[in-house]
């Protein structure tokens, strides 16, 4: 059960052993999981459909592994912390055995109202414990689940359910975030509209409130779970069986239902979690990302509950009360591991040191980062004034795709160095390409970021569209994973990740596609074309910089600012308010190839504020456009 490396000596080995006999490597791993059924083969793939197939016959149930297994030992230990919003309002503790009844309970309830194995459930919920509820008694009956992050709009909703056509949605009345509070269970009646494939809905009564409830579909999470047994049998599922969908973003304009699977996900999100957190025995360890996003359907919910460890979570936001919170969080519960992105980091950088040195923070042992590149800066104030300099720092790199942490130290184990991820964890075989798709075999280079060899949390494919899986990850270099990334390999062969290649933007941690963008903008009745690039924001990372042609060109500064006002008034409608474009600037024409082809580049520099570095712009169908572009830039 213990999977925990030691030392970097060890690490090292066991890095060899994992390349030189990878099949051996991970059967012995799995070797301590409970399987109902054990596996006739460890890996079964190829890289060309891509085909890709890990513990191949097997039979498990994930919540066995997550729930069960820990009861005759760690039946009393903490499972599960929830610190809520409102410091105020009281916090939560469940043991394994509470958790364990509660999935158990919810999963018969789940049962009751209709869904069985392979059904899709669409989970939009507050960072509440009974959304880990939700999202384990779905695995429990071999349901599949989809968790919508709950910032999402009634039409980024709408898409995604109808994409995975969804039998059901959880919510819950509302959420706290911050001061504020969010009704989600009109934006999910609202969804539903446009959703035919919705039979029920079960709402979780959060806020007390009275939603608009209708007859026949919708049943509250109290009247569903009246009467149910606390004990539910886990149905059997093979190894390659979904799991579940997870949207993301790519290059094109519709996001994509990433999926994971039973075996190769429970095996890998436990090592990792043990390897990356070295969490001990009696440790409080805390993700502070919404399980709406990857970070924590592996880091909040499976790989410590399959590793048994007691994981928290947080309801509330780093800066309410205030920017102290997290670290009053820290001290209150004793948090032994910390992990959160470097936007938070950042932000609460921007409010001074007073709030992190008025609390002691003596718990922490480990901190971690993941979302996005960690700057030096950020990475120092993180390890001097949260870390008092004797925390290791695991910059995390990983993806939706890789269901798992895949470049990271190991707690104290690995060598630090600033804004480098580092080396990659046993098993993972990332790799550099040049432009020509060559592996570039020397260390200080810099190249695409891509895998050579399957691991077993990696995707399966992405639901409803195998071909659009294949051309998106498989078919730039023959043979790899390619992750969209650019990345250096310094002198030691430790990676630092630079940042995308392709057409998506990391905003504070989370990703979208230019064309996404752009087509949320366009549904703007004013709006004929529009162009979006990232640029460089002190706090999110990566701002959305949008250029945009109107009907009518506005011609006071009064009708910009209305004119703006309601395109990110479209935006948050079509997505959410995640995405609102922080700066839009009003163009007659986009710079465009005589393919018509934007180029980007030249849109990028401007929003970078580096004019005088345009490059070539001959081939431009018309190069004046740059000239007015450059003269009205923002
Ligand atoms: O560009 C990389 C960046 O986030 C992308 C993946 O985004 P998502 O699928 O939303 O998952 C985020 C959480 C795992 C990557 O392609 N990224 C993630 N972690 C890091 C990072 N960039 C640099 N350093 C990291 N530690």
């Amino acid at each position: 059960m213990d999977l925990k490396i030691q030392s970097f000596e060890e690490y090292q080995s066991k890095y060899k052993q994992s390349v030189e006999k990878p099949e051996e490597f991970w059967g012995d791993i799995a070797e301590s999981f409970f399987w109902r059924k054990k596996w006739d083969k460890v890996l079964d793939y190829n890289f060309q459909e891509p085909n890709i197939n890990w513990f191949v016959g097997g039979k498990l149930n994930i919540t066995e592994n997550a729930l069960d297994r820990h009861l005759p030992e760690r039946g009393n230990k903490l499972a599960l912390i929830w610190e809520p919003n409102d410091p105020k309002e009281r916090f939560i503790r469940w043991t394994y055995r509470e958790l364990y009844e509660k999935v158990n309970q919810f999963a018969n309830a789940l049962k009751a109202q209709g869904i069985g194995k392979g059904d899709r459930v669409a989970i939009y919920m507050p960072m509440i414990p009974e959304l880990t509820v939700a999202v384990l008694a779905c695995a429990r009956i071999g349901a599949v689940h989809s968790v919508v992050f709950a910032g999402f709009s009634a039409h980024a909703l709408a898409d995604r359910i109808n994409d995975a056509q969804c039998k059901m949605v959880i919510t819950a009345d509302g959420l706290n975030r911050g001061a504020k509070q969010i009704p989600l269970k009109r934006v999910v009646n609202e969804a539903a509209e446009h959703c035919d494939c919705i039979e029920k809905i079960i709402v979780y009564d959060r806020l007390g409130w009275a939603p608009q409830m209708k007859e026949g579909r919708d049943v509250w999470w109290h009247d569903a779970i009246e009467g149910m047994s606390k004990e539910c049998e886990a149905e059997v599922m093979d190894s390659e069986d979904m799991l579940f969908i997870l949207y993301t973003s790519g290059s094109t304009g519709k996001p994509k239902g990433v999926v994971h699977t039973c075996g190769g996900y429970m095996v890998y999100t436990s090592y990792s979690f043990q390897n990356v957190f070295q969490v001990g025995e009696s440790d409080v360890y805390w993700c502070t990302a919404d399980v709406g996003w990857i970070t924590g359907h592996s880091y909040i919910v499976y790989g410590p509950l399959i590793s048994g460890a007691t994981t928290m979570m947080f309801e509330g936001v780093p800066t309410y009360p205030d920017a102290g919170r997290f670290w009053q969080v820290c001290d209150k519960h004793g948090v032994n591991q910390f992990y959160t992105a470097p936007t938070a980091i950042r932000s609460l950088m921007s409010f001074g040191e007073d709030h992190v040195l008025s609390y002691s923070l003596d718990s922490l042992k480990v901190l971690g980062s993941v979302g996005e590149p960690i700057n030096e800066e950020a990475w120092r104030w993180y390890h001097i004034h949260v870390g008092k300099e004797r925390c290791p720092v695991v910059d995390t790199w990983w993806q939706t795709e890789t269901g798992g942490i895949m470049i990271s130290g190991l707690g104290a184990h690995s060598p630090q160095k600033p804004a480098h991820a580092g080396y990659p964890l046993p098993g993972i075989q990332p790799v550099l390409l040049n432009q020509e798709g060559e592996e570039i075999q020397e260390n200080e280079v810099e190249g695409y970021l891509a895998v050579k060899y399957p691991w077993p949390s990696m995707l399966r494919t992405t639901y409803g569209d195998h071909e659009r899986c294949r051309v998106t990850y498989f078919s730039h270099y023959d043979g790899y994973y390619f992750t969209g990334d650019g990345a250096k390999r310094d002198e030691n062969g430790m990676y630092r990740i630079i940042g995308r290649v392709d057409d998506v933007i990391n905003v504070s941690g989370h990703r979208f596609g230019t064309a996404e963008i752009e087509n949320a903008i366009n549904m703007n009745d004013h709006v004929v074309e529009s162009a979006v690039v990232g640029y460089p924001h002190p706090v999110k990372g990566q701002g959305i910089y949008a250029y945009v042609i109107c009907e009518t060109l506005p011609e006071t500064e009064e009708q910009e600012d209305i004119l703006r006002a309601e395109i990110v008034e479209t935006v948050v409608e079509e997505i959410g308010k995640i995405a609102k474009p922080e700066k839009i600037q009003f163009v007659p024409g986009l710079p465009k190839t005589r393919s018509g082809k934007i180029m980007r580049r030249i849109l990028r520099k401007v929003a970078e504020g580096e004019p005088d570095k345009l490059g070539d712009t001959s081939t431009l169908l018309d190069p004046t456009v740059v000239e007015t572009i450059v003269a009205t830039a923002l």
